[in-house]
């Protein structure tokens, strides 16, 4: 026994998030606190599931009111939803309740909620004018984006975002911040109390420099050149 958590991921799309998370463990190597031992998606065409293929992660397809069977039956310790667009039943997490968690692409509780998913949370921020959007992991529970916020890391907005330029922007952040919540929640290093509240957690800013200011033009379409060539 490795004394390592099992990680389920549930994605619906292409799953750069879960890769975020297979390349973060396999660096951490020895030093890991998770393994990823299962990536379930509602669809087979889902992209995440032939990412989890390639690197040897088993893989199942199902709907939601299948998930606690299945999630009980692989002795899943930690869910983790990338971009998984489904709505989680109650009874997953209430059982996983301190154990589950999601990645949403901008500053919750801002942006957030039922429909509010993909490029309609960039536009809704251009939408709205704010300067600062960001990555927030946070534990679920019954109601969507309203869980106990673990981690939050800022990512400017420029004046001349796109929704799709932001996108990106705002994706690796994400990829950046939510293998480290994976492995601190595996480790203890944060958790959920038996108030709800959440006690550790991480720096409030990427370990490395990360500028608030804007980027200019050129940078912008050099990220989005970077992120769809990826
Ligand atoms: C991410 O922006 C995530 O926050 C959102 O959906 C997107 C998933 O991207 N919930 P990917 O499938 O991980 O590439």
């Amino acid at each position: 026994m490795s004394g390592r958590k099992r990680v389920a991921v549930l994605a619906s799309g292409g799953g750069s998030n879960l890769q975020a998370v297979i390349d973060h463990l396999a660096t951490l190597g020895e030093r890991r606190s998770a393994d990823i031992t299962l990536v379930v998606a509602g669809r087979e065409e889902a992209g995440a599931l032939a990412r989890a293929r390639r690197a040897r992660i088993e893989t199942a397809v199902a709907a939601p009111g299948a998930l606690g069977d299945l999630l009980d039956a692989k002795a899943i310790d930690i869910v983790v939803l990338a971009g998984y667009l489904a709505f989680v039943p109650g009874d997953v997490t209430e059982r996983w309740k301190g154990r589950i968690i999601n990645v949403h692409p901008a500053l919750l509780p801002s942006f957030g909620g039922q429909g509010l998913y993909g490029l309609r949370v960039h536009r809704a921020v251009l939408d709205a004018g704010v300067r600062v959007s960001g990555a927030t992991v946070h534990f679920v529970d019954a109601e969507y984006d309203r869980g106990p916020i673990i981690a939050q890391w800022p990512v400017p907005v420029a004046a001349h975002d796109s929704p799709e330029s932001l996108a990106a922007r705002v994706l690796r952040a994400e990829h950046r911040l939510l293998p480290r919540v994976v492995d601190a929640l595996a480790a203890g290093v944060v958790r959920l109390d038996s108030d709800g509240r959440v006690q550790g957690g991480l720096a409030t800013s990427p370990p490395d420099a990360f500028s608030l200011h804007p980027p200019d033009d050129a940078t912008v379409a050099t990220e989005i050149d970077a992120l769809f060539s990826a």
